[in-house]
């Protein structure tokens, strides 16, 4: 076999915390012998490992391939962790970024939970350290803690709820149909849509995703004028004056679904680009345009792929069944008191299946297309 191993002294050695870094260690493309040759080798390899492979939408699309054809998922953050926690191997293969590996393991800590490259992390876990964040919660302790499933275990630990982008308005809601008050964190976009939506009362930190807080709202305007019959879908955790002028908002799942399910011909995707590959598979005729970041003639500041999530390669997973390095671990006491959080959002969920269907519009009450 070609040798393509992953160098995993390269992850001791430099760290991933700047998206240079992460960018860094994405390796070169393969050819596609070497392609096939490593599609072959980790589908034995998981098989050989009693493992699953679970895969974000925004990885690598060989890896989604991949997780598909060997039983595992290709999923959202929510799903991911459903499945993992649900499927009967004893390992876990997580293509995805840091906290998706440790949500899995918070729920299977049985299970050996393994990570392309550990050092896969995101721009909301950074912007929201464990320490500053405690103190966050305890000026505020009247407060209902709801964090966004893009957080340490350690913030995790502090929280009352976990939510992830396809159920937070929902759980929201809740919170304030029963009178609660919200400290929200870390995405400041998510945080705010969802105040302007429910109403509630919500304190929210000021983090934020730096591939979706590069969307343009006056470029999208331009780009929606040359395409009128388009649909346009966002993620919520894009600025304002994008989710205004989205036909729908949504978790990853959900802005699939749209495409699918939808009518139109035409869709203006604002969300990280490794979704395409699953929108290509599942609605083959239809036409998917990238929302605009930098804007036309600018310098390339955004290409709308996060390169924590580019981190995630063939090599990495072979490497990783292989050797056994990348293991996620999360110590007690963290995990146990991390894992209230998630059994909450998980049962809530469970109870409230209605909750995961996507808005249809982004348009603010009173505020109009920002
Ligand atoms: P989803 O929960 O929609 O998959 O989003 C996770 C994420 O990291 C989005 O940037
Ligand atoms: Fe984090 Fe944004 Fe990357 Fe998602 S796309 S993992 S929110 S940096």
């Amino acid at each position: 076999m070609t040798a393509v191993l992953y160098d995993y002294t390269r992850q001791d050695a430099r760290g991933a915390s700047t998206t240079e870094q992460a960018w860094a260690k994405v390796p070169p493309p393969l050819n596609p012998a070497e392609r096939a040759e490593l599609r072959d080798r980790a589908a034995t390899l998981l098989k050989e490992r009693d493992a699953v492979l679970v895969a974000h939408y925004y990885v690598d699309g060989d890896l989604q391939d991949l997780a598909l054809a060997t039983g595992g998922m290709v999923a959202d953050s929510l799903e991911m962790a459903r499945f993992g926690r649900d499927h009967p191997a004893r390992t876990l293969v997580v293509a995805g970024v840091r906290f998706m590996g440790e949500t899995a393991k918070i729920l299977s800590p049985a299970k050996r939970v393994l990570m392309p490259d550990l050092e896969a992390t995101c721009s909301l876990d950074l912007g929201c350290p464990p320490d500053a964040f405690a103190a966050f919660c305890d000026a505020h302790p009247d407060r209902q803690v709801v964090v966004y499933a893009n957080t340490s275990a350690a913030v995790k630990a502090r929280a009352d709820w976990m939510v992830t982008s396809s159920c937070a308005l929902a759980i929201v809601q809740h919170l304030k149909d029963q009178g609660r008050k919200v400290l929200w964190a870390p995405d400041r976009h998510l945080g705010r849509w969802i105040q302007e939506q429910t109403g509630a009362d919500m304190l929210l930190w000021q983090g934020d995703c730096i591939v979706h807080d590069e969307f343009k709202g006056l470029e999208l305007e331009l780009l929606r004028r040359e395409h009128p019959g388009a649909l346009v879908l966002v993620h919520p955790e894009s600025p304002r004056s994008v989710v205004a002028q989205a036909d729908v908002v949504g978790s990853t799942t959900q802005l699939l679904e749209a495409v699918v399910k939808g009518s139109a011909q035409t869709y203006i995707v604002g969300t990280d680009k490794g979704l395409m590959h699953r929108m290509r598979q599942l609605a083959p005729g239809k036409t998917l345009l990238e929302a605009p970041t930098a804007g036309v003639s600018a310098t390339c500041k955004s290409c709308a792929h996060c390169p924590w999530m580019a981190m995630n390669v063939l090599q990495g997973v072979v490497a990783c069944l292989e050797t056994g390095r990348g293991e996620v671990l999360v110590p007690e006491p963290v995990r146990s008191q991390a894992l209230g959080c998630i059994e909450r959002m998980l049962d809530f969920v469970k109870a409230h299946p209605g909750s995961l269907a996507a808005p249809r519009s982004g348009f603010v009450p009173n505020v109009g297309v920002a």
